[in-house]
């Protein structure tokens, strides 16, 4: 038999991989959703970081997934040099991880990043408004906020000073894994895209 039964629905690879983007996009729909948070990883020359951050948004055609970041922060600088990114999503309610790869395009000062500004809500956009960079060390735990802010949302005019810190990364990813954990044998199946546009699946032993 050449598919996997989950929950009593029976997957094919292909139907697999479709159903994996499908839980990606509702995770960056609902931000209760076990995939709202995921891990991204990347490099640097001093190593590997990873962060948590909010799946903002998710193009199955295009598979991309999309966060929103400070353009002050370390990761930002570090895509700039190397642009090799990773994603790492786990649903243990469902055991079900996802991991993905690809490569990050930063989005400051054009459309892309203006579009998603212009939907942000003033508590997203707030944090941009922290004065000095993510990182810079301080004298004591502050947030780095205007102390009007702290209490209190920016007005959609107070936040625009914040505009100028806001970037998009989006990932185009070029490969995926899915792993189900299951009592009675787990799971795996790898996923890549290639740029032509071909598409590989494979079963893979988890
Ligand atoms: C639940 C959660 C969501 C977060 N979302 C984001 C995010 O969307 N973008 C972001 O830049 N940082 C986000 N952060 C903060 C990062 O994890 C990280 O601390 C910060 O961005 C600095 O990372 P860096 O030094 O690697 O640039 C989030 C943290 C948590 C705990």
């Amino acid at each position: 038999m050449n598919t996997v039964l989950i929950d009593g629905i029976e997957y094919s690879l292909e139907g697999l991989e479709k159903d994996a983007w499908l839980r990606l996009l509702n995770g960056s729909f609902k931000y209760k959703d076990v995939l709202h948070n995921p891990v991204v990883a990347n490099v640097n020359q001093h190593g590997v970081n990873i962060r948590t951050v909010v799946l903002r948004k998710v193009n199955i055609t295009k598979k991309q997934l999309v966060f929103h970041t400070d353009v002050r922060s370390g990761k930002w600088n570090d895509l700039q040099q190397q642009n090799n990114i990773s994603w790492l999503f786990y649903d243990a309610p469902g055991k079900i991880q996802i991991r993905l790869s690809g490569t990050a395009t930063l989005h400051q000062d054009d459309a892309v990043a203006e579009e998603a500004w212009t939907t942000s809500t003033m508590s997203s956009r707030k944090i941009y408004l922290v004065e000095t960079g993510p990182s810079t060390i301080a004298a004591s735990p502050v947030s780095g906020l205007p102390a009007a802010f702290e209490a209190n949302d920016p007005t959609p005019e107070e936040s625009l000073a914040g505009r100028k810190n806001f970037g998009v990364v989006i990932t185009t990813v070029t490969w995926m894994e899915w792993l189900w954990l299951n009592s009675k044998g787990h799971r795996r199946a790898g996923f890549t895209y290639a740029k032509d546009g071909n598409f590989k699946a494979d079963w893979l032993i988890p």
